[in-house]
């Protein structure tokens, strides 16, 4: 099957099912509320720099599409609503474009997007299965971005029926493109988490920055057992749709790696998510899933999605009594859930 129908199928279940398999976890999360916040609204502060860009908040919008006409709309929908709210956007893996030049065109929105933080993206396991340096490199210049997220997925590729699953030595291989490359390579999973030990060793192979894409949002396994045509995939799928780190779990444990800027991901779904995962210890967070269907409508409607998130951070961070980011940061979380099932 060709990487553009496989991207097709992914679009067709995710605007048509729900591929959500679990709850919220940043819900066992709660902030104590202050009364006397000592702030003033207007004078909240939600702008942080993200690979050295100014952005209006700590948002990335997460990656998803590309190499297919209904990519480009999406992509460029993504973009321009990015650009004008001054947002980061990381764009889908781009293994197709590798294959066929002709998908550039989907990818191409640094046009729409000039000034704001732009990332490329492939499978790490593809570093096994033929893609070399040469080709992360032309992944990063072709879309002229700012650096490229190196996709961790074993979960979803054991569901794939045509998944690459031989993960052997792909450590190594990592730390020798982060070395060869000038632009940062960024590491996410795709819904099931990072572990501590796991950022450790990413850490040594000189990685900086670590999307957690934990267990809470868009479910993977699901997804790549709802396409094949076999029912032993469909149950594989299904059975390990809870399986993975919480995402809220992930953040708090991965921060703590010294040198390591954490990037929260999986299911947040609202201001009140991101300034949660802020407090666990994220420097960013990143949204997916409610984005795509807005992508579909048109930019403007991105736009709103982006604006209400931006809200919702800032009437959580006045309600702390936080001024900023920073200060945002500094602030108490309490755990109050009772299983992480
Ligand atoms: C339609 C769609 C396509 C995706 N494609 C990719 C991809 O190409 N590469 C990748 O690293 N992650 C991909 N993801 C995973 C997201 O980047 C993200 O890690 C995951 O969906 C969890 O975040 P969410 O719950 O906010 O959507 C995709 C997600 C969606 C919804």
């Amino acid at each position: 099957m060709s990487i553009a129908k496989r991207k097709k199928d992914h679009l067709n279940i995710c605007l048509n099912q729900s591929v959500e398999k679990n709850r919220n976890f940043f819900d066992d999360y709660e902030f104590e509320h202050v009364a006397l916040p000592e702030v003033d609204f207007n004078d909240i502060d939600t702008s942080t720099i993200f690979l050295s860009k100014n952005i209006s908040f700590p948002l990335l919008i997460s990656s998803m599409t590309g190499g297919m006409k209904q990519a480009s709309r999406i992509n460029k929908n993504l973009a321009l609503a990015s650009e004008k709210k001054k947002i980061a956007l990381a764009l889908g893996s781009e293994r197709v474009l590798l294959e066929k030049d002709r998908s550039l065109s989907s990818f191409q929105v640094r046009r729409f997007a000039k000034s704001i933080p732009l990332l490329g993206n492939l499978g790490a396991v593809n570093l096994n299965y033929g893609v070399t340096i040469a080709d992360i490199r032309k992944a990063i210049d072709l879309i002229e971005a700012d650096g490229l997220f190196l996709h961790l997925n074993p979960l979803q590729e054991v569901v794939q029926e045509e998944g690459n699953t031989n993960f052997k030595q792909i450590l190594p291989k990592i730390q020798k493109a982060v070395a060869a490359c000038q632009k940062p390579l960024l590491i996410k999973e795709t819904g099931a988490g990072i572990s501590q030990s796991v950022t450790r060793q990413l850490k040594k192979a000189g990685i900086k920055w670590i999307d957690v894409s934990g267990k809470g949002g868009c479910t993977w396994s699901y997804i790549e057992g709802e396409r094949g045509n076999k029912k032993s995939l469909r149950r594989l799928g299904n059975i390990f749709s809870s399986w993975g780190i919480p995402t809220p779990e992930a953040i708090s444990e991965c921060s703590k790696v010294s040198g390591i800027k954490i990037i929260a991901g999986g299911g947040l779904r609202s201001g009140l998510d991101i300034a949660k995962a802020i407090a666990l210890g994220a420097e960013m967070a990143t949204i997916g899933l409610p984005f795509l269907e807005k992508s579909l409508v048109s930019s403007l409607a991105v736009e709103n999605l982006i604006k209400q998130y931006q809200l919702e951070l800032k009437v959580a961070m006045f309600c702390v009594g936080a001024k900023n980011i920073k200060e945002l940061a500094q602030k108490e979380i309490f755990y109050h859930g009772q299983d992480n099932s």
